[in-house]
């Protein structure tokens, strides 16, 4: 038997159902804020993701699904091409691409899969889906401004309340601009230069390479020796520090609730300045259910014209996870299951789904060939509130006769009064 691959997975009814409902919240606080949806390849030049997330991160050294595409004719050299394993880099690709700064600032959302080969588990998938949102723009257009972090900062903590998730916690920190980082990175190799050697190979890389990275290791024997290296905290400049001090300002104002947390420097390299997370306690390990940040020098290190920006990703498999048990209310279930009773009553039944639907009831349609017991079987199977019997009796009358599955009670309701009643 052929089955899925490891590390992906089919969604299936009724949780399709979730999903939908999730996107459509979602589109609807995105429209309420001025976000416009962006869609970009699936797959982009691996260069894109090597010069924009940084060839020192998991994603890139480990994670991601590459191959050489062969050129069109046998002389031609093919071009290394790459699942993309986020978003962010293809958007602003985009942004250079269709000089988008000619719109002054841009709002964009997406929604789709991305790719990362990690080892899965709950809540961790090779193929996941994330709905995520980029505010980009030349600085003129008001980009870099802190009340953009603490707009977007505000508008995940509204999403996050609509759906009903309310036990999430936003993990806040800056994590400054290239030369704050500079400093740090200095100082990080300096700390880690006579402990380094009883940490694990990758640490070892990342202390020569990129020392910040450290802070991404998972190893639990590594984690005492990460917890006395120098904070970021310590090496912001001014700028940083005052631009920082401005967006904890106004989500105070707003009355977003955040927790700082000066270890928190992201998995991407491409991150300056502000850096978040949002938790949730249901989630178990992999409980970060969404993360973002600015990343002010991505378009330059892109080829492109300077371009601050800030944005986020929220993982739409976890997100649909901490849902799951409050489900109930959202899969809808049909209000009626018409059942024909009786040879060349098919024709008659179509009609009343037809007429029941463009009132926006629920219908789900026999067959005539079922008899009464396999019908009152069907309608159970499908969930049904009320089966509706159309036989010729019932066609002549023009009154039906509709019962409720769950309570039994039968009544006849004229074909006019259907609508309203399998509404209610
Ligand atoms: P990220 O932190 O790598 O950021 O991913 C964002 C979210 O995607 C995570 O918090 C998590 O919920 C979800 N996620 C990541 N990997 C997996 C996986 N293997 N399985 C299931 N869910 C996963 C980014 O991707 C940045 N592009 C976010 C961003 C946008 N920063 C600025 N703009």
């Amino acid at each position: 038997m052929i089955k899925a691959v490891r590390g992906t997975r089919d969604l299936l009814p009724p949780d399709t159902a979730l999903w939908n409902f999730v996107e459509s919240a979602v589109r609807d606080v995105f429209r309420a804020y001025n976000f416009q949806e962006i869609r970009t390849p699936i797959f982009e030049a691996t260069e894109l993701f090597a010069r924009g997330v940084g060839e020192d991160t998991d994603i890139v050294s480990k994670e991601m699904y590459s191959w050489v595409d062969r050129g069109r004719a046998e002389s031609d050299r093919g071009q290394s091409l790459t699942l993309r394993p986020e978003n962010t880099a293809g958007v602003v690709r985009a942004y250079i691409e269709h000089k988008l700064w000619d719109r002054g600032l841009n709002k964009l959302y997406y929604i789709g899969p991305q790719f990362r080969r990690e080892r899965p588990q709950k809540g961790r998938y090779r193929q996941f889906f994330q709905i995520g949102a980029e505010v980009i723009g030349p600085a003129s257009a008001g980009s870099e401004s802190p009340a953009r972090d603490a707009e977007l900062l505000e508008m995940l903590a509204t999403l996050l309340d609509r759906l009903g998730i309310n036990a999430w916690t936003l993990e806040l920190n800056s994590v400054g601009c290239p030369q704050d980082r500079a400093a740090f990175n200095e100082a990080l190799r300096k700390a880690l230069e006579p402990v380094v050697g009883q940490m694990c190979a990758d640490c070892q890389r990342r202390a020569v390479s990129n020392p910040l990275r450290v802070f991404d290791c998972k190893v639990p024997e590594d984690q005492s020796i990460i917890a006395t290296l120098p904070r970021i905290s310590e090496f912001l400049d001014e700028k940083c520090e005052s631009h920082f001090e401005a967006v904890k300002e106004i989500l105070t104002k707003v009355g977003v609730p955040f927790s700082l947390n000066d270890r928190l420097v992201r998995g991407l390299d491409y991150y300056t300045r502000t850096a978040f997370e949002f938790t949730h306690g249901a989630l178990g390990a992999q409980n970060a259910i969404l993360g973002g940040g600015r990343y002010d020098g991505l378009s330059e290190a892109l080829g492109g014209p300077a371009a601050p920006g800030i944005g986020f990703a929220i993982g739409e498999d976890r997100l649909v996870m901490s849902l799951q048990e409050s489900a109930e209310s959202v899969l809808r279930k049909p209000a009626v299951y018409i059942a024909p009773l009786g040879s060349g009553m098919n024709g008659e039944a179509a009609r009343l789904a037809r007429e029941l639907r463009r009132h926006d009831v629920i219908a789900e349609l026999g067959d005539e060939t079922f008899r009464l017991k396999k019908s009152f079987e069907a309608a159970t199977k499908a969930g049904a509130k009320y089966i509706l019997i159309a036989g010729e009796n019932e066609v002549k009358a023009d009154a039906f006769a509709l019962k409720n599955l769950a309570t039994g009670e039968q009544i006849s309701v004229p074909r006019t009064d259907l609508p309203q009643r399998l509404r209610e």
